[in-house]
């Protein structure tokens, strides 16, 4: 259970909308209170019919926040100075409906739009129907809301009010404390604060000719959960992606690109900074000489493509100089022999750290949500759990944590 102490004196705005887990809403604002949070409340016109504003206003002791057009409250309270004078904003339930004006950036009521005004963190607490929870449109709402910073608790398991089994109940109002607990707690630990870091990540796309390129397997969720998890640790944060399916994480700056050769400027552009970490999996070769031709089929032997070798980002950015970033680290993707292959790498390219993981066939790295990691420093080796690529993102921006700060 996250510790409650952090709550004292917080303020979170709680959005009500329209669904019978309301209910448990009022619970949440007993339990918030009870811990020192001061509650306000913004009501929804479909949240009032499962709740009366009466029990809201009388559980939090304030004006229920209702209507975009009431003018006294656009006078007393704009919606912007609402989102402005809390600390967080927490939607519970949040229906499939309110996630999908969330996920549009609608401001079509007071709810959505001090949701699209705010710049301060947001958590959702999903309830609805175990099938519309299930909807590709809600889950591709939900994802996209997530790529963007917005944090999620629950949905549980369990048989809802429609009789139906399966995930869509709304989280107990105790779980919800402690998933606000841990945002604040998460807010508070910044220790990368004032630190600029740059990410490479994905693949490249190295040219043949104009429509067709030389590719690799790299789907870029490692180098993107590391990206988001230096930046939730408070670094300045450029990724400088490849070609990916991803979203961009949220809070950081991303350049795209394609090329190796693109890929090393971008990173050059984004200088100086106190931390590198190369995940890209960079082409090695280039077509020498591709062309803004394509090529053609003219019944001959097929083109010799000539290969020609690419810039090392990695090894470029570790090169000693004014502008080698104090904390450079590389990956190894290995088959086999991994660690003594990444220790020999790590030497060779002249990083400080190198992240060795197993790529062989089976291990399911490759594309995968798992990954398997060594972490090789000049002091010795670190092998880590299998873990999800998430969690080895988040160990890996602790210990560049513990790098800056010598704990
Ligand atoms: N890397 C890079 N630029 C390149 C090639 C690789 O920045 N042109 C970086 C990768 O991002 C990774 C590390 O170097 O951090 C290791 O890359 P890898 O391809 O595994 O090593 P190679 O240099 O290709 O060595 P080998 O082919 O012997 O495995």
């Amino acid at each position: 259970m996250a510790d409650h102490a952090i709550l004292a004196g917080k303020r979170v705005l709680l959005v009500i909308a329209g669904g019978i887990a309301a209910y448990k809403s009022l619970e949440l604002i007993r339990r918030l209170r009870e811990r020192g949070v001061t509650v306000r409340a913004v009501l929804t016109e479909a949240g009032a019919r499962f709740v009366t504003p009466l029990s809201v206003q009388a559980l939090t002791e304030d004006t229920v926040y209702r209507d975009l057009w009431s003018l006294t409250d656009e006078s007393e309270m704009g919606h912007i100075r609402l989102s402005r004078e809390a600390d967080l904003l927490v939607v519970a339930p949040a229906t499939a409906n309110l996630l999908a004006r969330m996920a549009a950036g609608m401001a079509d009521d007071l709810a959505a739009t001090v949701l699209l005004a705010t710049d301060k963190p947001v958590l959702v607490a999903p309830a609805m129907n175990v099938r519309m929870w299930q909807h590709a449109a809600t889950q591709a709402n939900m994802a996209l809301l997530e790529s963007r910073g917005v944090r999620r608790i629950g949905p549980n398991d369990g048989v809802m009010a429609c009789n139906e089994y399966g995930p869509g109940r709304m989280a107990e109002p105790m779980e919800i404390v402690d998933a606000i607990a841990g945002v604040f707690a998460a807010e508070s630990h910044r220790p990368l604060a004032g630190r600029r870091a740059i990410v490479t990540s994905g693949p490249t796309h190295e040219p043949i000719d104009p429509v067709r390129y030389i590719a690799n397997r790299s789907s870029g969720k490692q180098g993107h959960a590391i990206a988001a998890a230096l930046a939730a640790l408070g670094a300045e944060v450029t990724l400088v992606s490849g070609p990916t399916r991803l979203p961009d994480p949220a809070g950081c700056r991303v350049t795209h690109i394609e090329t190796a050769r693109e890929m090393l400027a971008a990173c050059e552009a984004a200088l100086p900074a106190d931390i590198a970490v190369c995940a890209a999996a960079v082409a090695d070769w280039r077509v020498d000489g591709a062309g803004d031709r394509k090529l053609k089929k003219d019944g001959g032997a097929p083109p010799a493509l000539a290969l020609t070798e690419n810039p090392d980002i990695l090894a470029t950015l570790s090169r000693p100089g004014e502008r080698r970033p104090a904390l450079v680290v590389g990956f190894a993707a290995e088959t086999g022999d991994v660690l003594a292959y990444a220790t020999a790498k790590r030497a060779r390219k002249g990083c400080d750290w190198i992240v060795a993981n197993d790529v062989s066939p089976g291990t399911g790295t490759f594309g995968g949500s798992d990954n398997t990691v060594h972490l090789i420093r000049a002091d010795g080796v670190e092998s880590w759990p299998t873990m999800p690529k998430d969690a080895v993102a988040t160990r890996l921006a602790e210990a560049v944590a513990e790098y800056f700060t010598g704990k």
